[in-house]
């Protein structure tokens, strides 16, 4: 089975060298793109620019903004069985991108006006095709399993995986996953190699 799977947090630029974004690592994506080659399947890493090395055998491409994001997991959608969003998409981008740099120029304080961009993951469950898997990811610091399955019935998801922020950039972190018919696990302190392995073999299961 081809995977798809997203990683990193999206820049979004507000001039050439100025940019809003998150703190997300990629450390979950990559781990989950070695997990996936290594039980045997194929994969294709969309990435946002992040400090990791993509593992051999990848099919990386990069990007940087969430709309990059959404046009290249477009393109490719169709061709993977299972599509895993990890990475931190920005909900909101700026309005307007300023072609040169914004300069200081003794003004006013500049005001930075946003506009939301697409849910990736939602227009995968939406247009996901009979058999095709679509895996999302919760960050949430309340009400954890409550918001998590919000989401997965809103977006149409197969899986969840839900964690608190005390997972940004961690090693280990403890994780909450859901399949579409099956109950809470949760894993308590487990490297992002484990978690990663875990959640490939939940998918290879539905
Ligand atoms: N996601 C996406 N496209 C976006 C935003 C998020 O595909 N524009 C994906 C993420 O990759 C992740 C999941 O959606 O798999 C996170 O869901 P989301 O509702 O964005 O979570 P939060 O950003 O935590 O939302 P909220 O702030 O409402 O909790």
């Amino acid at each position: 089975m081809r995977f798809l799977i997203t990683a990193g947090g999206t820049r979004e630029y507000i001039d050439p060298v100025r940019f809003i974004s998150n703190a997300s690592s990629g450390k979950m994506g990559y781990a989950l793109a070695r997990a996936v080659l290594r039980a045997g399947h194929e994969v294709t890493l969309v990435t946002a620019p992040t400090a990791l090395r993509p593992p051999k055998g990848a099919d990386v491409v990069r990007i940087e903004s969430a709309a990059q994001m959404f046009a290249a997991v477009k393109e490719r959608f169709s061709g993977c069985g299972c599509l895993i969003m990890a990475a931190a998409v920005a909900d909101y981008t700026p309005a307007r991108t300023s072609k040169t740099k914004i300069k200081k120029d003794g003004r006013a304080s500049p005001t930075l006006q946003l506009k939301p961009t697409a849910d990736i993951l939602k227009w995968a469950g939406r247009h996901k095709a009979a058999g095709q898997i679509v895996v999302g990811f919760a960050l949430e610091d309340r009400n954890l399993r409550a918001n998590a399955e919000r989401k997965m019935t809103d977006k149409h998801l197969d899986m969840i995986v839900a964690n608190g922020p005390a997972a940004i950039d961690a090693e280990r972190s403890d994780a909450q996953i859901k399949t579409i018919d099956g109950d809470w696990l949760t894993l308590h302190g487990k490297s992002k190699t484990v978690t990663a392995r875990r959640i490939v073999r939940l998918a290879e299961g539905l």
